[in-house]
């Protein structure tokens, strides 16, 4: 890999991402020598802030949320990178006055016109911060210029597009990142290369012998202070549009003969094309929404999500999704994909499952009683591994018993999703992003969920806080003789 001199501007440097992800990021990329031998670094924030208070910032945060220690050695020199500018995105003084400060860097520092854009801000600003770059020339720029969009990607599939076609009046489509941290989960970037470098699952990753996959990304918080954006979100918007959806496609993806960002961006899409559309009118069979009420995490009571601070206190709004999806392609063909996320869920749980078809005999003298089905599990959070579940017999009883065969990965010394992100978006490496296909065809794909839960024709199942989610999710997976492991 290589990477060039160029300029990186934050929008939202004073804000939590930058906080407790993007400094350390950039800082444990910087402690592997991964930074380009110049970059000049641009905070940008509503308040005014000297270069020096930015600089403590900048260091507070490695010190409270670095994966690795803060070391003496080199750390003037990282924060020496950074400037602060104070920025109105409605205002063509702030424009002319982060051109300006740019500019001067690039002289100062003799870096060529490659500038990095990183939008950490509230989604209505993405579209007025991009075309404020674009008329300020601040966008028009003799090197390459890229920039880095958080989600929420619109709010539904119309809104999506408004904002994809106003990103491309400052940027062409291979110069916009959409970052989804999920697909920096180094367990998640595993999932592409995992079955190329372990032929010997090659031949069992397909509809032959697998009898069903489950995603699931469960978390114990709750709507925690973001109700303003949570009660109109939901976890649909939330995690489903994105998360779940890219986790399907890394699931399902077939490594390509070339392994180029292109080639799988090109699969995926053709994942995407592929999944079967929600049936509206039968949408109760296969979809489940819940809701979280009152109830215990780790022994503590916690309030119902209606009574959640800043929360409409009559919300439909849904905080856990279930449902079984097809992928109607030759691999995946009548494999059904369950997928599931939740907050207030009793544990903390990233992981896909991968169930086995289970079609042992029983044979006289050998009960196969205790046999389960073989499982391959890839655990993304909070613990990273993959283990094979297989069945063993044990000599006393003479029963089988599930053995499981584990490999894990020590997460403090694994880089985090924003460092893999970042360290790719600084070299131009775009294959862990969204682009913009795979995220129309996820709005696409969720647009009539979107509406049944807007005209409330779909059932809102509650679930107490610290269970497993709604009883439905599990009648869900019972209908097909499965279970949620
Ligand atoms: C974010 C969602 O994208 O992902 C949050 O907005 C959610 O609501 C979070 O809590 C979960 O991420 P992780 O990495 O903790 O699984």
């Amino acid at each position: 890999w290589t990477t060039q001199d160029m300029t990186f501007v934050l929008f939202g440097a004073t804000g939590d991402l930058a906080k407790r992800k993007l400094f350390p990021a950039l800082y444990n990329l910087f402690l592997d020598g991964k930074l380009p031998d110049s970059i000049s670094i641009i905070g940008l924030g509503r308040n005014y802030f000297s270069d020096d208070i930015f600089q403590s910032k900048v260091e507070s945060a490695l010190r409270e949320y670095s994966r690795r220690a803060v070391q003496t050695t080199g750390l003037n020199e990282f924060l020496a990178k950074f400037r602060y500018c104070k920025f109105d995105a409605t205002d063509n003084d702030s424009y002319q006055n982060l051109h300006e400060l740019i500019h001067d860097r690039e002289i100062e520092l003799n870096i060529p016109g490659n500038r990095l854009f990183y939008l950490s801000v509230a989604p209505q600003l993405v579209d007025i911060i991009t075309s404020g770059l674009n008329q300020s020339g601040i966008s028009q720029t003799s090197g390459w210029k890229r920039l880095i969009v958080e989600k929420p990607f619109g709010s539904d599939l119309k809104t999506a597009r408004q904002l994809n076609e106003s990103l491309n009046n400052a940027f062409n489509d291979e110069e916009i990142y959409r970052i989804d941290h999920y697909l920096g989960k180094p367990m998640v970037q595993n999932l592409e290369s995992f079955e190329f470098a372990n032929p010997i699952f090659g031949s069992l990753l397909d509809h032959k012998r697998i009898a069903n996959i489950q995603i699931t990304a469960c978390e114990t918080v709750g709507v925690e202070t973001r109700a303003d954006y949570y009660d109109q979100a939901g976890a649909i918007r939330d995690m489903v549009q994105n998360h779940l959806l890219q986790l399907v496609m890394m699931t399902a993806l077939h490594l390509p003969e070339k392994m180029t960002a292109e080639e799988i961006r090109k699969q995926k899409v053709t994942i995407m094309e592929s999944l079967r559309p929600i049936n509206k009118d039968k949408m109760e069979q296969d979809v489940v929404r819940g809701q979280y009420e009152a109830g215990e995490i780790f022994d503590t009571p916690v309030v119902g999500y209606k009574e959640e601070p800043g929360v409409n206190a009559s919300s439909m709004n849904d905080t856990y999704f279930a449902a079984r999806l097809y992928i109607d392609n030759p691999s995946w063909s009548g494999i059904p994909f369950y997928i599931r996320t939740g907050k207030r869920i009793g544990t903390k749980s990233t992981k896909i499952v991968i169930e086995f078809t289970n079609n042992v005999k029983q044979i006289d003298a050998l009960p196969a009683d205790g046999i389960t089905p073989n499982l391959l599990i890839f655990e993304i959070s909070p613990n990273e591994g993959i283990s094979l579940v297989i069945n063993m017999k044990n000599p006393s009883s003479n029963q089988f018993e599930p053995a499981s065969i584990n490999f894990s990965t020590n997460s403090e010394d694994q880089p985090e999703a924003y460092e893999l992100l970042l360290f790719d978006a600084i070299r131009g490496n775009a294959t862990f992003f969204a682009n913009w296909k795979e995220v129309e065809l996820s709005w696409q794909w969720i647009q009539p969920l979107l509406e049944a839960f807007q005209e409330n024709t779909l059932p809102l199942h509650s679930y107490p806080a610290g269970s497993n989610g709604p009883e439905a999710a599990n009648q869900l997976l019972q209908a097909d003789q499965f279970n949620w492991w």
